[in-house]
């Protein structure tokens, strides 16, 4: 079992500093996942971490020990890549088993802990197989495998199920958070996947440009995004933003229309916000009782939900509505959307900070 510190670490490639003064603790046992834009450092922390990247300043601390010129093997961290890099002239036995003999375990040791993890991990039909004769997922599970059996106190998953199809990638989340259950290992996980992120944190790191915007439970993160940035990155489809002016008792004017905050805004606010609101907290209703009136741009069905893309008050972005079920409006068709105003978040509009998340308009419902 491992508990990592991150203490104000940066990285610089050359003259570019890519990683800015992270700090992050991860408690034994925790399941962290590290999120954002492509390029903003991700995968350069997990290799930092690992032992191969260095780190240009800052500390990495293991159960309280400064291990930043450990090697990879002294740290008991495994790691899987994106392209689960087996040894392809190796059978999946050998793939395993490679190791635990290059750190000179007795034969017996290891073939006992291969034989237990190809068992946990539904291996055993595969086992004399070379990886150019396996699927997608079957190399992605041998790969997790050769991680497991090495028992380390850390394991690091840069994207593992990226290159997996829909269904397997549903699959083998759930087999994730199995396994996470199981082994109750520190694990530090990096994906683009809402879902993942969602399901399978304990919390999540928001990273923008090698600097951390936000660390929290997936609800906190979603609930209080700490800023425009957080809030635009997580949730599916993207959190909406309308500029608005506060008037007189908590009423917002927005194109289109206004809504009418349920809580109290305070003296402090400035009178000029940006208001956001996810997908989910509005929905298409009648001209007549609206919020907002708008024009449809395009609709679409998921079968089980639908989101519909609504023009407002001369904006050049549609506003973006998810509904429950399956929708009638269509293209062209004028329509009213309403707010679940308690659910608005505001933002500074220069700055982009949250001035008021949404459960401080929260009142018991
Ligand atoms: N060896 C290297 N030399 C120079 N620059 C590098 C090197 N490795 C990574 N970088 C740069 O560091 C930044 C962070 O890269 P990193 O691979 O950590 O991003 P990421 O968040 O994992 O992105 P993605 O989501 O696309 O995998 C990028 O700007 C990248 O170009
Ligand atoms: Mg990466």
């Amino acid at each position: 079992m491992s508990k990592l510190e991150l203490l104000n670490i940066s990285k610089d490639f050359g003259t570019v500093r890519v990683v800015h003064d992270f700090t992050l603790t991860v408690e034994e046992g925790e399941f962290v996942v590290l999120v954002g834009p492509s390029g903003c450092g991700k995968s350069t922390m997990l290799r930092i971490v690992a032992g191969l990247e260095d780190i240009t300043s800052g500390e990495l601390r293991i159960d309280g020990h400064l291990a930043n010129e450990w090697t990879p093997v002294k740290r008991g961290v495994s790691m899987v890549f994106q392209s689960y890099a087996l040894y392809p002239n190796m059978t999946v036995a050998k793939n395993m088993a490679f190791g635990l003999e290059q750190a000179r375990l007795p034969r017996k040791e290891i073939r006992k802990r291969v034989a237990a993890v190809a068992e946990t991990l539904k291996l055993e039909p595969l086992m004399n197989r070379r990886p150019s004769q396996l699927s997608g997922g079957q190399s992605q599970r041998v790969a997790i495998g050769r991680a497991i059996v090495r028992d380390p106190g850390v394991f690091l998953f840069d994207e593992p199920l990226s290159n997996l199809d829909a269904e397997l990638r549903v699959h083998m989340r759930v087999e994730l958070a199995a396994l996470h259950q199981r082994l109750q290992k520190t694990m530090i996980y990096v994906t683009h996947d809402q879902v993942e992120a969602m399901t399978l944190a304990d919390r999540i790191v928001v990273i923008n440009a090698g600097r951390i915007e936000q660390i929290g439970t997936p609800l906190e993160i979603y609930n209080s995004p700490r800023n425009m940035f957080v809030a635009r990155f997580v949730g599916s489809p993207r959190m909406n933003f309308f500029p608005g002016k506060l008037g007189s008792d908590a009423r917002v004017q927005i194109p289109g229309g206004q809504i009418r905050l349920s809580g109290d805004v305070g003296e402090h606010m400035p009178r000029e916000v940006i208001v956001g609101i996810r997908p989910e907290h509005l929905e298409v209703c009648s001209t007549d009782d609206a919020d907002i009136v708008g024009e449809v741009t395009l609709s679409e069905q998921l079968g089980g939900e639908s989101n519909v893309y609504v023009l407002i008050g001369g904006e050049p972005e549609p506003v973006i509505i998810r509904q429950p079920g399956q929708t009638t409006a269509k293209a062209g068709d004028a329509v009213g959307v309403r707010a679940s105003a308690h659910l608005a978040h505001l933002f500074h509009k220069d700055t982009g900070a949250c001035l008021a998340p949404s459960d401080s308009f929260a009142e018991p419902r």
